[in-house]
């Protein structure tokens, strides 16, 4: 049995459909949601679906161990970032290598980085005319947004589309890759 943490800044969209895709698998089990914000609507997702949550400020992630004191309380073997916004501290990578995957909203190495989140990443692509933007899913190292690329998927950005039409592409890639991809690396 594998017992998955997911963190979550925002919604939590994804978090719910990871949730949901993994309900009924006696192997991979979502064992906790955290997030780093009180109101994160994320919060309330995990409450609907009856997963226990844990906030923790971004002090008390840089600062102290108690989030990894949390993750160890529900022996947790693999963590999921879907739409975490904060850096995930050195002794958090060091206690869990190659077991934090990450998704990110276009073509890394294009589009990543510092400011480099959420609606800023669709306004970029947008701007710049690029005819396509896609999803990846990327292990988790010290260095935000480079570890090492698991997979990636594009969708057509057309002149006429907005910055909401591509992230509303965008959520629909994620929503049919991200379970699979996470199944697949941890069954690897
Ligand atoms: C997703 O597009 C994810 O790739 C990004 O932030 C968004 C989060 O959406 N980094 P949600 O909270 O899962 O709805």
């Amino acid at each position: 049995m594998t017992r998955i943490a997911i963190f979550a800044s925002g919604s939590g969209s994804n978090a719910q459909n990871i949730a949901e895709y993994f309900r009924n698998n006696p192997n991979i089990d979502i064992s906790l949601i955290l997030a780093n914000k009180a109101d994160a609507y994320v919060l309330e997702r995990a409450e609907n679906l009856k997963i226990d949550s844990f906030v923790f400020s971004n002090k008390e992630l840089q600062n102290t161990e108690i989030v990894l004191e949390k993750l160890l309380e529900y022996r947790i073997d693999f963590i999921v970032l879907a739409g975490f916004l904060l850096k995930v501290p050195d002794y958090l990578t060091e206690a869990f290598p190659n077991k934090i995957v990450n998704i990110h909203p276009a073509l890394l190495p294009k589009y990543g980085g510092k400011g480099m989140y959420g609606m800023n990443v669709h306004n970029a692509v947008v701007e710049n005319k690029e005819e396509e933007s896609g999803i990846t899913i990327h292990y988790v190292n010290e260095n935000y947004d480079e570890g090492q690329i698991i997979f990636q998927a594009t969708i057509p950005v057309l002149p006429e589309d907005t910055p909401d039409d591509v992230a509303s592409k965008i959520h629909d890639l994620e929503y049919d890759n991200f379970p699979k991809i996470i199944e697949q690396v941890i069954n690897k």
